[in-house]
């Protein structure tokens, strides 16, 4: 019999379906962006109040620049609204913002000094961790680390796993336990490549705008009833080496 298993330390979710979403009602695509955030915020909270440590948001990849400029355009006030908005409640929650990415000079420059503040105003918040990937590709992240690695002129030999996590943004966020990605595709595009080497996957047959509490208590149920190896054949281990929680 399967044994069940224990929260997930890091939960990542790939925010997919809201044009689809909009789709169906007949609404343009950026209706469908707009409807998202209360799944955003109800997300962020059911995550919350069950004792998820590290939330991780997929809300714009490097290839959702190739998108038309109207829409780009309506996301990034969309973001920036929403930010407005709920800075002062993710404070008072105890939720530590930060954001994955931001490095495009074709985002707002209002929007940067926004993102900027929630994180200076939450960054000592430690109920929960919650990583916005915003203009983030996990090749780009990938390639900055071996960039800077160069830089310090780390010697080959002294180059191990560990020692490029460091090199990469955020190096004390856990690895990855679970990814949701919404909407039934079924793909990583791009997204926290060297986090996600061992998560768990879940494709909850829902578009990201319906997405609620109640769907992710039915993937953190899902992920109970995973058996975790991570390539032995013994007791599960987490990446650490150490033993399942
Ligand atoms: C996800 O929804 C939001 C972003 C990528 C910004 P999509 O906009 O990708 O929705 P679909 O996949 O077209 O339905
Ligand atoms: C991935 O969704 C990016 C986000 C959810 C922000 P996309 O809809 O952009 O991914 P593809 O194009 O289907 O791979
Ligand atoms: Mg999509």
């Amino acid at each position: 019999m399967k044994s069940i298993g224990e929260l997930p330390r890091h939960v990542a979710c790939v925010m997919d379906g809201n044009g689809r979403w909009a789709a169906q009602r007949s609404l343009p695509r950026t209706a469908g962006h707009e409807a998202a955030e209360a799944a955003v915020i109800d997300v962020i909270e059911a995550a919350r109040s069950a004792g998820i440590k590290w939330l991780s948001l997929y809300a714009f990849s490097t290839e959702n620049w190739r998108r038309p400029a109207g829409e780009v355009d309506i996301l990034m006030r969309l973001v920036r609204r929403a930010i407005r908005k709920h800075a002062p409640a993710l404070h008072a929650r105890g939720v530590r913002c930060r954001f994955l990415g931001v490095s495009d000079p074709r985002i707002p420059p209002r929007l940067v000094q926004d993102i900027t503040d929630l994180m200076t105003l939450t960054g000592d918040n430690r109920q929960m961790t919650l990583t916005v990937a915003f203009d983030h590709g996990g090749r780009r992240d990938i390639v900055e680390a071996a960039r800077s690695l160069i830089r310090t002129a780390t010697p080959a030999e002294q180059v191990t796993e560990a020692s490029f996590a460091q090199h990469l943004p955020y190096p004390d966020t856990p690895d990855v336990d679970l990814v949701i990605r919404t909407s039934g595709e079924q793909r990583i595009s791009n997204f926290m490549l060297w986090q996600v080497a061992y998560a768990e996957w879940v494709f909850p047959q829902v578009l990201w705008p319906d997405f609620r509490a109640t769907h992710l208590w039915e993937c953190l149920d899902a992920y109970r009833w995973r058996q975790r190896r991570f390539g032995d054949v013994r007791r599960p281990t987490t990446t650490t080496g150490e033993e399942s929680r």
